[in-house]
């Protein structure tokens, strides 16, 4: 009897000792954008305690292309030292022969996102990413504002203009610092999310179609940017042009700021307690343009789970990906972050409905929003892009008009789709 117990004993220490020596230490890098990391590192107690792993934050600058430049360096260079990133929508044609084939491990819930996101991070039949969440982005819209001056939500980026400019002269008198509308209008990927939002909106392409022809050189495309600038100096402040999310983000919340264009994210933090525009705000589709095929559109965005080729725990690291991008941890950034879930059945959740109820005319807004053309463009879509968001910003700077830059732009496109992308 004693000797058994002495046995049982040894054994649970065995196996104690065994899976402590299996324990990974694993690192996950991640953008820094709101409480996003705070979120995160919440998230990662759970499956350290379930697994015996534990996990290192490698926190990013919040910027997309900053992010995927570093990614490919530490990529290029076969890093061990990270063994998950945290990769936008539009990166898995460039980086898919760097990160695992997860179709395998996420057999069991892959059913349980929707196809069109699973298709965007499935190349040539490898599943390079599993979905964390979606994104489209929203115009948000001061609720007290626009009942002050019994004014209606604005259906086109015309009404966008004559509303913000009437509230922002008629608010200058108390608040001298407020303007009519920011947006993200740096050099970098998320004006290439904007602008293509303007240009589609006036039915003007997707600047690189899907079967690969090049058509940002059009009139509609031109009316679209020389209106955006149009605001610029006027209902957007000049240091527009230097904001990415955050900054303008910064500017809506502190009550500067009568409309934004952002993604879900800020909705969560807007009515946060230290928000000056906590509970006076609501969003709506963005406006739509001028002309036959005018109509509100968003960019696709959203953010993934992918493991490195060259994590040294490849098992450990595909259970880290599966769980951050599980139904649990998506209920958890639906309702804490605001971030659109990429898992059909969590748009019909009580609680996610009851903390974003926005959401629900969100799955459809996002259902049909516009991709960039990543999947065209392939290994060059990040050149393609630099090249978009140079010449809108050129524009929006004054430096040459929308035609003169959509032609230098169709010309450069031209030749680097005659090197073959
Ligand atoms: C958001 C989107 C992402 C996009 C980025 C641009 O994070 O989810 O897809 O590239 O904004 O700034």
């Amino acid at each position: 009897m004693k000797i058994n117990k002495l046995l049982a004993g040894l054994l649970a220490s065995v196996t104690l000792i065994a899976s402590v020596a299996q324990a990974a230490e694993l690192a996950v890098v991640s953008g820094d954008t709101g409480n996003g990391l705070a979120f995160l590192q919440e998230q990662l107690k759970k499956f350290e305690a379930d697994t015996g792993n534990t996990v290192t934050i490698v926190p990013m600058p919040s910027s997309t292309t900053d992010q995927f430049g570093q990614y490919k360096l530490w990529l290029a260079a076969g890093n061990a030292d990270i063994d998950v990133y945290t990769t936008d929508v539009i990166w898995a044609p460039q980086l898919a022969d760097q990160f695992l084939d997860l179709t395998d491990a996420a057999k069991g819930v892959v059913a349980d996102h929707f196809p069109s996101i699973i298709e965007s991070q499935t190349v040539n039949g490898k599943l390079v990413a599993i979905p964390a969440y979606t994104d489209a982005p929203a115009l948000f819209y001061r609720k007290d504002l626009l009942e002050k001056y019994s004014k209606e939500v604005p259906k086109t980026w015309a009404e966008l203009k004559a509303t913000a400019q009437e509230i922002q002269d008629g608010e200058r008198a108390s608040n001298p610092d407020i303007y009519g509308f920011v947006f993200q209008g740096n050099a970098y990927e998320g004006l290439t999310c904007n602008a293509l939002e303007w240009v589609k909106s006036y039915g003007g392409g997707q600047i690189v179609e899907a079967d690969g022809t090049i058509s940002i050189n059009n009139p509609q495309a031109i009316a679209a940017l020389e209106e955006i600038k149009s605001f610029v100096g006027t209902i957007s402040p000049e240091g527009n042009l230097a904001y990415m999310e955050e900054e303008s983000r910064g500017v809506w919340q502190l009550g500067n700021a009568v409309f934004m264009r952002n993604w879900p994210y800020a909705y969560a933090l807007g009515n946060g307690d230290d928000s000056a525009i906590k509970g006076k705000f609501d969003v709506a589709p963005l406006p739509a343009g001028e002309g036959a095929d005018a109509r509100s559109a968003a960019t696709l965005g959203g953010w993934n789970y992918a493991v490195s080729k060259y994590s040294k725990s490849p098992d450990e690291a595909i259970k880290l990906a599966l769980f951050l991008s599980s139904t649990e941890v998506q209920k958890n950034r639906a309702i804490q972050q605001t971030n659109l879930p990429t898992i059909a059945s969590l748009y019909d959740d009580a609680d996610v409905l009851k903390a974003a109820p926005f959401m629900a005319a969100w799955k459809e807004i996002f259902q049909n929003a516009v991709p960039r053309p990543s999947a065209p463009t392939k290994a060059n879509y990040n050149e393609v892009s630099s090249k978009f968001w140079s010449a809108v910003h050129n524009t929006l700077a004054g430096d040459g008009t929308a035609a003169e830059n959509l032609e230098l732009l169709e010309a450069d496109l031209n030749d680097l789709k005659g090197s073959g992308w």
